[in-house]
């Protein structure tokens, strides 16, 4: 059944979904690989359009896949689909491009994180509306971290306490996200770190373990799992 989307809702979202998916291994764009018999971006906008605060869901799908892409979610929620680009950052600047006058909440997400619970996006939205400008979910990271040089010789242990593994969904008022996008220089993973370089100051909310990154063969295999243990 179509989800419908709250058309009171104050919340955008951005879902980059145009990589190849090289370190999942051989096939369709990892966006259209399949979890549980669905692709991973039908599970990713299924959960978007659950969060209640969310008016308008934009798809950055990949170019040879925008005509498939619309096909595919027209049943799952009414979404906008437009054509990736080559960098991550390329394909949520062209997401963002196309999202219409209203939501003043922008959270960028991405489909690789097909498991994230709509709690999640509602409590990054709801940090954004209480006021700050840039909002990202984080874990601790768990395992011991070295800096490694040249031969894989150990230059020094980091101080994990001080580190943090970040997540998406990521939020942020619109003109902050729209500014860091417009002075954008060289690609990075993660729209955070736009804004960071306009000066403007990040905050963390706690992440989910659900929201795992789907990136290698091992972690689908989790996801699997997570979703049939979820019954
Ligand atoms: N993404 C995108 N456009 C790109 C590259 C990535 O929209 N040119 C999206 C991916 O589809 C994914 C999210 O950004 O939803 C996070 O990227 P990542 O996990 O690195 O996915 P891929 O780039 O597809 O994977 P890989 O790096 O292994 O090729
Ligand atoms: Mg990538």
């Amino acid at each position: 059944m179509t989800a419908q989307l709250n058309p009171r809702g104050d919340v955008a979202v951005l879902v980059p979904a145009a990589g190849a998916g090289v370190r999942l291994g051989p096939g369709r764009p990892k966006a259209l690989r399949l979890l549980a018999g669905e692709p991973l971006l039908v599970h990713a906008v299924r959960r978007l359009a659950a969060a209640p605060s969310v008016r308008t869901i934009v798809v950055a799908a990949p170019a040879a896949d925008v005509d498939a892409v619309r096909e595919l979610l027209a049943p799952v929620a009414p979404v906008t689909v437009v054509a990736g680009g080559a960098e991550r950052q390329a394909s949520v600047a062209a997401a963002l491009a196309a999202v219409p006058a209203g939501p003043e909440i922008v959270l960028v997400h991405d489909a690789a994180r097909a498991l994230t619970p709509p709690d999640l996006v509602e409590a990054v939205a709801a940090a954004v509306r209480a006021g700050r400008h840039a909002v990202i979910p984080v874990l601790p990271v768990v395992d011991t971290i070295k800096e490694v040089g040249a031969e894989e010789v150990v230059l020094g242990t980091v101080d994990r306490s001080a580190l943090r593994a970040v997540q998406t969904p990521q939020g942020f008022r619109r003109s902050v996200l729209t500014a860091a996008h417009a002075a954008a220089g060289d690609p990075l993973t993660d729209d955070a770190g736009l804004v960071e370089k306009q000066g403007v100051p990040v905050f963390c909310v706690p992440g989910s373990e659900y929201a795992l990154k789907i990136t290698r063969p091992f972690d689908l295999a989790l996801a699997e799992h997570l979703l049939s243990a979820a019954g």
